[in-house]
């Protein structure tokens, strides 16, 4: 369970988050919709730490990680895991590397241990065959497409067995069908890894796809949350929007 209380952020004059509330449920997947500049970003990396609040606070299962630092915040944070927008892949690094990087850099969050090299190689070629990526351990991210990259990224993440799941714009910039593969396979991980998923996109489709529950950030703050049935029929000009973008409803497909 994730519990976000009256967080403020602001940058310089830019007030981003003005008083933000919302409480994650284990096991579900949550959708955040918001403008372009509404601090989607900023609320995920608030919540895997990596920004601080102005005040309010980020409660992950009983851990208030708002005053983390250090070791302390590694240790509260190390069941997360990240799909950056953009991917975010090491370019000098193989994708086998690039897939295997948190195992080689911690220990296995299940087991506390670390992990030897015959158990990397195998959970390396297991996620990349699970994003449809077998046979690209050698290549170098260059090599790539930029949905095989967001595959890539998305092996990194399933790699290290997370329990909570970010992912920031997964389908952005990807053509329908491919979109769609990312979209099953955000599903597939998370009945896999029985995770918490935060899904960050404009995507609707994806949206009403993957999502359990959906949630509009707006103005700094959560404007509107619910299941994707009571969601899609708000009455907001968003919403409005988003409803007429949507020809047929993506649920119809799982
Ligand atoms: N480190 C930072 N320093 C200064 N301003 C920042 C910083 N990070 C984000 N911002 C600003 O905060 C606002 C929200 O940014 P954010 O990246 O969260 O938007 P977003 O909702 O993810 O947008 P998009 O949909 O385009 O990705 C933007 O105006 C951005 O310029
Ligand atoms: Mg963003």
């Amino acid at each position: 369970m994730i519990t976000i209380r009256n967080l403020y952020k602001r940058f310089k004059n830019l007030e981003v988050l003005k008083g933000l509330n919302i409480d994650i449920h284990e096991g579900e997947t949550l959708v955040i919709l918001g403008p372009s500049g509404g601090g989607k970003s900023v609320l995920l990396k608030h919540i895997i730490g990596i920004t601080k609040p102005d005040s309010g606070f980020v409660d992950i299962n009983g851990v208030n990680i708002t005053d983390l630092t250090g070791p302390a915040l590694l240790r509260a944070v190390k069941q997360m895991g990240m799909l950056f927008q953009g991917a975010a892949l090491f370019d000098s690094m193989t994708i086998a590397e690039n897939t295997g990087f948190y195992l080689t850099e911690h220990d296995d969050p299940e087991t506390g241990k670390k992990i030897s090299k015959e158990e990397l190689a195998h959970r390396v070629d297991e996620a990349l065959k699970m994003v449809g990526l077998d046979g690209t351990q050698d290549k170098m991210p260059n090599e790539l497409s930029g949905g095989m990259r967001k595959r890539a990224g998305l092996a990194r993440l399933i790699v290290y067995r997370p329990k909570i799941l970010l992912y920031d714009e997964p389908t952005t910039g990807l053509d329908p069908i491919t979109a769609q593969q990312i979209n099953e396979l955000i599903v597939e991980t998370q009945k896999k890894l029985k995770a918490t998923s935060i899904v960050v996109t404009h995507d609707i489709s994806s949206a009403l796809y993957v999502g359990d529950r959906l949630a509009l950030l707006r103005n700094g703050q959560i404007a509107h949350i619910g299941e994707p049935n009571s969601f899609i029929k708000i009455e907001d000009p968003i919403i409005d929007f988003l409803r007429k973008s949507i020809s047929q409803d993506p649920r119809n497909f799982r």
